[in-house]
């Protein structure tokens, strides 16, 4: 036999069976890593975030606050309501630890439907302005904003203008724009209308504004502005931070749109309730499974940092005090604000919702 052909079989089964053992490495070290995957997921912490608030600096933040904190930001986006309804079917074993809303309304309610634990405000935040905290402590606030007139620069001088009753006066009929009554900013606005002067006060006010109205509601806050600088009305009811957000806008129109207005802050005189505020906040849940987790995440967002980023980006007011808003909106001025229960806002919804219904406010 040829001693040359009994090597060559040798050599391939050697070789064979070296590929098979390379086979047998390869599979292990891939189940390997698989059940090593595994546990890093187990491990890894979380806090899952129902929000209703939708935008760029909020994602910014958690990014920050992963790193930070090595903690993973879980995001649910829906409106409050939605939210609401999906943490009451998801019950005892749901995942969501923390609400966050852009109404005190809303997290009124979430407290009233049981979902909510309370909180010491001091474990969070030692430095939170006191008047934007939940009496009862079911919720926190991370950022507020006021709903302030705006009025054209030209056509409007700000001598004219007074208090959120002086816009029923027969002097804006055909110049009053506003969103329609199905939005929340209007129902905490007429809520706190409620709150301070009655219903009956509250029903004439709604009836004499939409007499005023320059055309059926439409559109968001933004397009209100947009509708004073094309002429269709002088004067708007907005929040605050969309001025700041037009005005810092990419795009040259909007800008242009920032600039044609002014922003007045109402009910500023002796004796009058100071300019509406509400709050963006957060509440902590009865079911959450991340509790420790999930306050970490409001310490973070009421920190100095979180709120500097907060008014520098999106315009609202820090709600932390050690924190100067932002440049654009500090030359608006300072303000007095209306120190009402926020969580009147909600207690009077209802009641807001009806009102509106019955004064023909679309
Ligand atoms: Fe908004």
């Amino acid at each position: 036999k040829n001693p040359l052909f009994k090597f060559n079989l040798n050599k391939s089964y050697l070789c064979q069976k070296k590929k098979f053992m390379r086979k047998i490495m390869i599979l292990t070290l891939v189940i390997l890593t698989f059940f090593s995957c595994l546990n890093v997921q187990k491990d890894q912490e979380v806090v899952n975030v129902y929000t209703k608030r939708h935008y760029q600096v909020d994602k910014d933040l958690f990014k920050s606050f992963e790193t930070e904190y090595g903690i993973k930001v879980n995001v649910v986006k829906a409106s409050a309501d939605e939210l609401i309804e999906r943490i009451k079917t998801e019950g005892e074993n749901g995942p969501a630890d923390i609400i966050i809303t852009v109404d005190a309304g809303k997290l009124y309610k979430a407290a009233q439907e049981n979902l909510l634990q309370k909180i010491d405000a001091s474990e969070i935040c030692k430095t939170l302005n006191p008047a934007l905290i939940d009496v009862n402590e079911y919720w926190l606030p991370i950022t507020y904003r006021s709903r302030v007139i705006v009025y054209h620069k030209d056509r409007v001088s700000p001598s004219e203008l007074s208090t959120y009753n002086d816009l029923t006066d027969s002097k804006w009929k055909n110049r009053l724009l506003v969103r329609t009554s199905t939005n929340a900013y209007n129902q905490a606005l007429m809520s706190s209308i409620i709150a301070h002067e009655g219903e009956d006060f509250a029903i004439d006010w709604s009836n004499k504004i939409v007499e005023n109205f320059a055309r059926d509601p439409k559109g968001n806050d933004r397009d209100q502005v947009r509708a004073i600088s094309a002429n269709v009305g002088d004067i708007a009811i907005v929040n605050s931070y969309y001025i700041g957000l037009l005005m810092s806008s990419k795009d040259s129109l909007d800008r242009k749109v920032g600039e044609s207005v002014n922003v007045f802050f109402p009910n500023q005189g002796e004796g009058q309730s100071g300019a509406h505020v509400n709050i963006s906040g957060i509440g902590l849940l009865k079911t959450a499974p991340n509790t420790e987790n999930a306050k970490s995440l409001m310490k973070f967002l009421t920190s100095e940092y979180a709120q500097e980023y907060y008014t520098n980006n999106s315009y609202e007011y820090p709600v932390n005090t050690r924190v100067k808003p932002s440049k654009i909106i500090a030359e608006w001025g300072e303000f007095k604000i209306d120190n009402l229960d926020l969580n009147k806002l909600g207690s009077f919804r209802k009641k807001a919702v009806e009102i509106f219904e019955k004064s023909n406010w679309k």
